[in-house]
């Protein structure tokens, strides 16, 4: 199949972008670098083989147009967005603008060209503060931040769009927390300034870049006080994707699965993990619990285990030590990444 992954520069679309090439299929990549750098492009070549890749915006119509009107696309899948979550507490209007501007320019594009299948990165965010784990795909939603809710409005669009179109199908996957590298090192997560997510934060101090790791409160109500979260290896997640792609081939409508292990981690096992993997040491200090953090936050599984026959295999272990030859290979990330920073530094 001819697959376009809008935003496949990213983190979770490169690894995605590879697995796909591997299951023989041809890859077309739309991306404004926003959050990326054409040098991804070359590297997915170099680990999995060749791909189409276009510096655009999915958000602009008429581009869109273009790439449909040279490549016949099969299927669509789209990670096109901003996703962090402080800063769209900070800029609320630009995350409502590009991450649903650029879902409904990318599935009008697809009407017009007949295009009927897409697959959607959604967020365990959705699920909100209020649901216990382990959260399952039938559970209420609710979002604490801005970020969440264009989450949470892509996927009702998406829902809207396959009750009105007989033949479309949406296939909403809700991301626990993608963490590690491409075992070959050359693909990885590459966080602008001070990361927000554990791993990275952990990589940083691990190579000295950073001092300690700060984590966010020690008195939930877990089995050592701090938050527990599902860690997935991206690998595994964009395996998942594959999958989701098969099921699309033979099922119409809308479904929502899970992506994640199933299995909680605390903070404080992670770190654990981490220094047992790579034989580093994390120096860690308390500071205080972060507004809108859940104590505990992992998948129920099974459904993706049973309808898409997907299950993650990778370890912890595995997690920690491919984000660590990740981070020892490419200490600064990747070349001329992030183009908005670039801009707003006048570069
Ligand atoms: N990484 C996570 O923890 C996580 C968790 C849940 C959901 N998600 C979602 O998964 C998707 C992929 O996440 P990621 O971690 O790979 O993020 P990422 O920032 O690494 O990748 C997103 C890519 O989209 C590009 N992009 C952004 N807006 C665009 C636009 N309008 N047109 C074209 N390209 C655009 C960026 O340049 C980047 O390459 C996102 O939608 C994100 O919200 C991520």
């Amino acid at each position: 199949m001819n697959i376009l992954l809008t935003g496949g520069a990213g983190y979770i679309g490169s690894h995605t972008a590879v697995e796909l090439i591997n299951e023989g299929h041809e890859v077309i990549v739309v991306d404004n670098y926003s959050n990326s750098s054409p040098e991804i492009i070359s590297r997915i070549g170099k680990v999995a083989g060749r791909l189409a890749a276009y510096d655009a915006d999915a958000g602009d119509e008429e581009k869109m147009r273009q790439v449909f009107l040279k490549h016949k696309i099969d299927a669509v899948v789209h990670f096109a967005g901003y996703k962090a979550v402080a800063e769209s507490v900070q800029q609320p209007l630009k995350y409502y603008e590009n991450n649903l501007s650029s879902l409904i320019a990318t599935l009008k594009t697809m009407k017009a060209f007949g295009v009927d299948t897409i697959i959607f990165s959604s967020s365990a965010t959705v699920y909100g503060t209020s649901q216990t784990a382990p959260f399952d795909e039938g559970m209420g939603t609710g979002c604490t931040n801005p970020y969440g809710w264009t989450k949470l409005m892509c996927e009702q669009v998406l829902r809207d769009v396959a009750k009105a179109e007989t033949g479309f199908t949406a296939v909403i996957l809700r991301y626990f927390n993608p963490v590690g590298a491409h075992e070959s090192g050359l693909l990885g997560e590459d966080p602008k300034g001070i990361p927000n997510n554990l791993m990275p934060y952990i990589q940083q101090v691990a190579s000295g870049k950073l001092g300690k790791l700060s984590i966010f409160g020690n008195d939930y109500d877990t089995k050592d006080g701090t938050g527990i979260r599902d860690y997935i290896h991206v690998v595994d997640l964009a395996k998942g994707h594959v999958k989701a792609l098969q099921y699309a081939q033979e099922h119409r409508g809308m479904e929502v699965f899970n992506l994640g292990t199933g299995k909680g981690y605390s903070v404080l096992e992670v770190v654990r993990a981490f220094e047992r993997a790579n034989g580093v040491e994390i120096p860690y200090q308390i500071t205080a619990r972060r507004k809108g953090d859940v104590a505990e936050s992992y998948a129920d599984v099974s459904k993706a285990q049973v309808v898409l026959g997907w299950k993650a295999g990778k370890t912890l272990e595995d997690m920690c030590r491919d984000a660590w030859n990740w981070q020892k290979q490419n200490p600064e990330g990747y070349k001329n990444s992030g183009r908005m920073q670039r801009q707003a530094k006048g570069l």
